[in-house]
This record gives C-alpha cells, structure tokens and sequence, in this order.
C-alpha cells in the first residue's frame, strides 16, 4: 500500500512517498481504508526532530500521522480515530476497535478529520481556563487549527475575543469568525495597542510560547488563567510559577486528558460540527504523496486553519465523499449533508441559560437541548469563512 515514510528527522522533504507492507488486524483492530489524514503542528516538529517532549519521537523508520478519517475496511462505516502518534500518512492503518469513532450522518467526512484532534483540544482548552461570559480572551495564532475553534468556542462562552496572528489574510479569518479585536503580533508594540484597546485581559492562550507567549502573560491582571499549550515559536513561555505567583495569575498548562475524556471531547466537537454549531476551517488539501508540500507550508506559517492529506482513489478503493468529489468537482460539505437530513432537532433555544458550561455539559453528554443552552442566542459562522482567507 502506499504510505509516507521518514527514514531520519530532518527538513520536509525526508517525508518521502514509498510503497510498504499491508496492515493486518489483530484480535479486537480493524483496518480503516483511509480517506483523509490530518496534519498536526506538532507532527512537523516530530519531523524536525524536534518535539516538545524527546517521549514524542519514534523509533524510525516510521509512518507518520496520528489522525484519520475513512471507512473500516470492508464495512463501509465512516469513522475517524486517533492512532498511538504515527501510522496516520497511509492508505490503510490498524485501530483497535474500540477507539473507533463514529462520523455523525450529517457530517462531511473532512469536517471530521479536522475536528478530530483540533476539536477535543480546543474543547479541553475552554474546560481547563474556564470560560465565563464577560471574560476577555486572548487567542494566539487565532487563524490556526485549534485557534479558530477556540475563537468560536470563547465567542459562544460570552466572552470578548481578542484574536493575534501573523498575517492580514489570517486577520480576516480570526475577525470573521467573531473577534472582537484582532492584531497582527509581528508588529512591534501589538502588546500595547492590545492593553491600549481592552485593558488587561483574563485568560490567554498560548499555542506559540516564547517571547510571545510572555508577551501575551503580560497582559493578564490579578485572577488571570495562562494556558500554554503549545510551542510553535520553538519554546514554551519563559513563565515561572514564581513570575505568575508573583502577577497573581493561574497557569493552567496542557490540553491532555484521560483517553475516555479525550475521546468524548472529540464525540462532542463532531456532534457540535453536525448540528452546525462549531465550523472547522480547512485552509489546504494536498494529496498524500504530497505530505512534504504540507509540512513546508505549516512551517512557513503560509497556512490557514486545518490542514489535510487526502488518499486519491485506487483501483478497489471506494471513497463515497471523495468518488462524488471527482465526479462533481466541489467537496461533500456539513452543509449539504445538513441540508439533506432535513431540519435539525437538536438545537432548540430554551430561554433559560444553563448555569453549567455547554462544554462541560457536552463531555458529560446530557441531553442536547440543554447541551448548547450557552450559544444559542449567536449565529454560526457562515461561509465569508473561507472568503475571507482566500483574499
Ligand atoms: N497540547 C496539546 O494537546 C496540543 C494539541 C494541538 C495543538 N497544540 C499546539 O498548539 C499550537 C497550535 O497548533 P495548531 O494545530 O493550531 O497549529 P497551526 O494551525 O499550524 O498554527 C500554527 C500557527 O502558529 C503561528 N506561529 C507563530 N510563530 C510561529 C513560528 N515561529 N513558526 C511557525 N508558526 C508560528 C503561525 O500563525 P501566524 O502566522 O498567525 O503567527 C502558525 O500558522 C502548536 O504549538 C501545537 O503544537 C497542542
């Protein structure tokens, strides 16, 4: 089957195209005939040989890739599940049966992908910092993968948004989606025009680290969360507990979970995506072979949203999403499936504002009607999305 191997850490292109052996299930796997892989950041800085914890490298030569979409071999059941960090950037990969998840009808197969990873830490993300209407949020790479769900999740909370990225394009993205202020931290002098606008601020979160990341801790007051995530600047924030101690400010780092937590916060982000509630924005598709193209852009920061690899179609594969894309030439979309089952049911707006966070009560699965108490009374965010990036 076709795959992409690294054979060494290094730049993108050790990402190489090979022909390698078949999977076969073991007691309790399937196979899942792979449509769409996604990309993580973290996935390039693997790559580089450089991730934020030395426990994240594998043992090579490897597959990369830790998440898919696709339909379980011989079955036609769409799922997408996460694997144990490499295997992902494949035709076919092996899951134990039992993290399988299942693609709700009313959602594109795509939609899922992108969700998958990006959608459980940005919901683990809101959970940890604790959103609260009225708070101020500070979103870094507010354009990116996890950044433009967290910007919809905070703006549903109630919150006021203010978005950082790194380019006009990205800008519109984050101010589309419903931010409320939007800055371009490559300017000198962002921090100011951020304190000039909003004054301090309640809760960051910081995917980026290093003098960003500081930078943004210094904009929050007394009682503010700091929650680093990520480090796409290369390191973590310079912040100590004694410097946040000192501020008076929480640090809550990470987006981990138990499996089982994980698992439900990625059920409840493709539920929300179903129901038309939280949109990924997909900013780029390359074929598989292509996985190097696809590093090179996420590092050259020229990327916008999700990024994903799709498995062109082969002799024996049946792709249902991608087989109409090819006949049609436009992507199955949410919205047309939406479209197809009819009106939604599940998103009635009760006047009542539920006093549990609607993330909280998503990961506990209650029932959905009070399930999206919290967000009701906001427009989704519509289709001048992907407008807006491609300017
Ligand atoms: N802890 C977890 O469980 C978890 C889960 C998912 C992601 N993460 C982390 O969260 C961060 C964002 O992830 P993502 O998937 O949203 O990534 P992404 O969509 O690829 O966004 C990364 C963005 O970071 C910004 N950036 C700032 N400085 C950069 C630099 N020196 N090099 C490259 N990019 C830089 C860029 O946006 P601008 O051009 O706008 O600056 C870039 O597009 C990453 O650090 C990732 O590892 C952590």
């Amino acid at each position: 089957m076709r795959a992409v191997m690294i054979r060494k850490f290094g730049p993108p292109e050790v990402l190489e195209p090979a022909e390698v052996d078949e999977v076969q299930a073991g007691q309790d796997e399937v196979v899942i005939d792979v449509e769409i892989a996604n990309v993580t950041f973290v996935e390039t800085q693997v790559r580089a040989g450089k991730p934020p914890h030395p426990s994240m490298l594998p043992a090579l030569p490897a597959i990369l890739g830790n998440g898919v979409g696709g339909t379980v071999s011989g079955t036609g059941r769409r799922v997408v599940a996460s694997l144990n960090g490499t295997g992902g950037y494949a035709e076919r990969v092996l899951s134990p049966a039992s993290r399988l998840i299942e693609i709700p009808d009313a959602l594109a197969m795509r939609d899922a992908v992108a969700l998958l990873a990006d959608g459980r830490t940005a919901l683990a993300l809101a959970e940890r910092a604790g959103l609260r209407a009225g708070d101020t949020v500070l979103i870094e790479a507010a354009a990116g993968g996890v950044g433009t769900l967290l910007v919809q999740i905070a703006r549903r909370a109630g919150a006021r948004v203010v978005a950082l990225a790194g380019r006009p394009g990205k800008l519109a993205v984050a101010r589309d989606l419903g931010a409320d202020l939007i800055v371009d931290y490559r300017r000198d002098g962002w921090d100011q025009e951020v304190r000039d606008a909003v004054g301090e601020v309640d809760v960051v979160f910081d995917g980026v680290g290093g003098d960003i990341g500081l930078a943004a801790f210094g904009l929050l007051g007394a009682g503010g969360r700091f929650c680093p995530f990520g480090m796409a600047s290369g390191s973590f924030a310079p912040v100590t507990a004694e410097l946040a101690g000192a501020r008076g400010v929480t640090v809550l780092p990470g987006a981990g979970a138990s499996p089982d937590k994980l698992a439900a916060l990625a059920r409840a982000a493709l539920r929300e995506a179903a129901a038309g509630r939280l949109r990924p924005v997909i900013g780029q598709e390359f074929e598989l072979a292509a996985a190097a193209r696809a590093h090179a852009a996420i590092e050259a920061r020229t990327t916008v949203g999700k990024t994903l690899l799709t498995v062109s179609l082969g002799p024996g594969r049946n792709y249902p999403e991608r087989a109409q894309r090819a006949r049609t030439g436009a992507p199955v979309t949410t919205a047309s499936l939406r479209a197809k089952a009819g009106p939604d049911t599940s998103h009635g707006c009760p006047a009542r504002v539920s006093a549990t966070p609607w993330w909280t009560q998503l990961a506990t699965s209650v029932s959905a009607r009070r399930q999206t108490t919290a967000w009701c009374h906001r427009s989704a965010p519509g289709s001048i999305v992907a407008a807006a990036w491609r300017r």
